[in-house]
């Protein structure tokens, strides 16, 4: 099976490369090689970490009846908006990690895939398989609450701050350097990217078709060192907290800072790592933690997608944002 991958950043650099390493077990799993074939960037002068081969034109690899699956890395929104929808209707499946992405079109391009597959695990945070759970593991529950920390940046931002002191620019600048802040690192901090993220989830959990717009986001630029000090002394950690919270028909979607007790096991998720909380109604609540930025644990998402479309074939999608969902829910109104 040969992939093209469309912008060859820190995550595709980092498929490439697992491909390359980890090519024996990826192989037997997958019932066949993946190749990947070819990666788009728009910049041919850039050093880059990877041994494939580079192009600059992005309509001759969707063009190209060759390459069987487009994965997205590049990220924006309406240019790979283009793209996929292009790829999708020339019959190639799709893997993003795209969620600003989804937050806006998941819907129409899920429409649009119909029969063929259009796959996002490594859209919401990061290497934890929280989509997997959601649509496989748990669809026999009504999910009751989902609670999570999903931005990585401003995870080991905070952790920084109140273990360490460090202040909030050094450490931004860090989380940059490190490869785990969006390219504008705004998405990050002001909470969006998180909400990008629970948007998908409140999709796969209850058939929710909201924007960003529509709920309520609050960042981490506010966080003041009077906070800092108060959350040390009383011990809380301060988490940005993605909440989802089912209330009778109405279903809550909100992101912003919380003071979480110490003696809580999300207080724990520090550094750069990502935790979620998944509350069923039959299961109870279940515990998902693990690296939610960083190329190699986003990779290691994105070639799960690429895997499993090679077993099922890229004409047997999976079950994701189509209607009707089984749930019969709405958005509570940001303002309640
Ligand atoms: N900027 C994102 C984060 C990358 O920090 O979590 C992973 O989605």
């Amino acid at each position: 099976m040969r992939i093209g991958i469309i912008g060859v950043g820190t995550v595709g650099a980092s498929v490439a490369n697992i491909l390359r390493d980890n090519k024996n077990v990826i192989t037997a799993r997958a019932g066949c090689e993946i190749i990947p074939a070819i990666g788009v960037v728009s910049n041919l002068n850039k050093k880059r970490d990877v041994e494939i081969e580079l192009t600059d034109d992005v309509e001759k690899v969707l063009n190209d009846e060759s390459i069987d699956v487009i994965v997205e890395l590049m990220g924006g929104i309406e240019k790979p908006y283009e793209i996929i929808k292009k790829a999708l209707k020339n019959g190639k499946a799709v893997v993003t990690a795209n969620k600003a992405l989804l937050a806006y079109h998941r819907y129409e391009l899920q429409e649009i895939a119909g029969d063929t597959a259009f796959e996002y695990e490594a859209a919401v945070a990061g290497g934890i398989p929280i989509i997997n759970a959601l649509r496989d593991g748990l669809t026999a529950n009504h999910i009751e609450s989902i609670r999570g920390i999903m931005n990585g940046t401003c995870n080991y931002m905070l952790t920084k701050m109140i273990n360490e002191g460090v202040d909030y620019e050094t450490i931004l600048k860090e989380a940059q350097e490190l490869g785990y802040a969006e390219a504008d690192p705004t998405f990050d901090v002001g909470g969006f990217d998180a909400a990008h993220k629970l948007l998908i989830l409140g999709s796969i959990a209850y058939g929710i078709d909201a924007k960003p717009e529509d709920i309520l986001i609050e960042g981490i630029q506010n966080i003041s060192h009077e906070d800092i000090d108060f959350a040390n002394e009383f011990n809380y950690s301060i988490k940005l907290l993605t909440i989802a919270k089912k209330v009778g028909k109405e279903i809550e979607l909100r992101v912003h800072p919380s003071l979480i007790p110490t003696t809580e096991m999300i207080s724990k998720v520090d550094g750069v790592m990502n935790g979620v909380s998944v509350v069923g109604d039959k299961v109870g609540e279940t515990m998902y933690y693990g690296a939610g930025a960083g190329g190699d644990a986003t990779a290691s998402a994105v070639i799960a997608n690429i895997i499993d479309i090679a077993r099922r074939g890229k004409g047997s999608p999976m079950l994701g944002f189509e209607k009707p969902h089984g749930e019969d829910i709405r958005l509570m109104s940001k303002d309640d």
